[in-house]
């Protein structure tokens, strides 16, 4: 069997974002038990009807790397008790068919779902709207375990760099988790 592929997508551009980091810390802890990359989106345009087609260029590539992976993961920002604009964009052009021929990359593929905030929620309400927008685009939810992660600044070293102490367990948990489930899907 070919090695599974993640690809994580983080609904936050800042470079020194706690939810790459987290996904960072993801892709650590699934080591050589899948092939785990993190998509580069920040070079999308904005949905407009206007340029949908010819299809552009990095839209093609997004698509690309959804098409050949067994499963997505999501490292998703608290923004207004919402996910950020971005990932609604980045998702707005991967629910539009491929082509005449080949449907939206979307549909079926196994979801996980995370997020960190530095205050109180854990990016819960976030999620919320994520499940429900994904689930429309009929992806395949695991919804549990979900990992919430409050009060990021309790979490940080010296550097300011999160080090996640408690939640590293539970993030390890959802990952063995999103293994299985990815397998059972692809067993079927
Ligand atoms: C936020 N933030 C925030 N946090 C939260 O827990 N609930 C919220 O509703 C919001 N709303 C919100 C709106 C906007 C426009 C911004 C820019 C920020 C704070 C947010 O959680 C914090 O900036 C995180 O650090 C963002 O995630 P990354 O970039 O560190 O991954």
């Amino acid at each position: 069997m070919n090695k599974i592929k993640i690809l994580a997508i983080v609904g936050s551009l800042r470079k020194d974002s706690y939810n790459r980091q987290l996904a960072l810390a993801a892709k650590e802890i699934i080591g050589d038990r899948a092939v785990f990359n993190l998509l580069e989106y920040k070079d999308i345009p904005m949905m407009n009807q206007d340029i949908e087609f010819p299809t552009p260029e990095s839209v093609k590539r997004v698509r690309e790397e959804v098409k050949s992976s067994d499963g997505i993961w999501f490292f998703t920002p608290e923004y207004n008790h919402f996910f950020p604009g971005v990932l609604k964009n980045l998702i707005d052009w991967l629910s539009r068919p491929v082509s005449d021929k080949e449907p939206q990359v979307l549909a079926g593929k196994p979801a996980a779902i995370s997020g960190i905030s530095p205050g109180m929620s854990g990016t819960g309400i976030a999620q919320d709207h994520l499940v429900t927008l994904i689930s429309f685009l009929n992806m395949n939810v695991m919804n549990v375990p979900r990992l919430t992660i409050p009060n990021a600044m309790q979490q940080l070293d010296r550097d300011g760099k999160l080090a996640l102490k408690e939640s590293y367990p539970y993030l390890e948990r959802q990952a063995n988790a999103f293994l299985d489930f990815i397998k059972k899907q692809i067993e079927k």
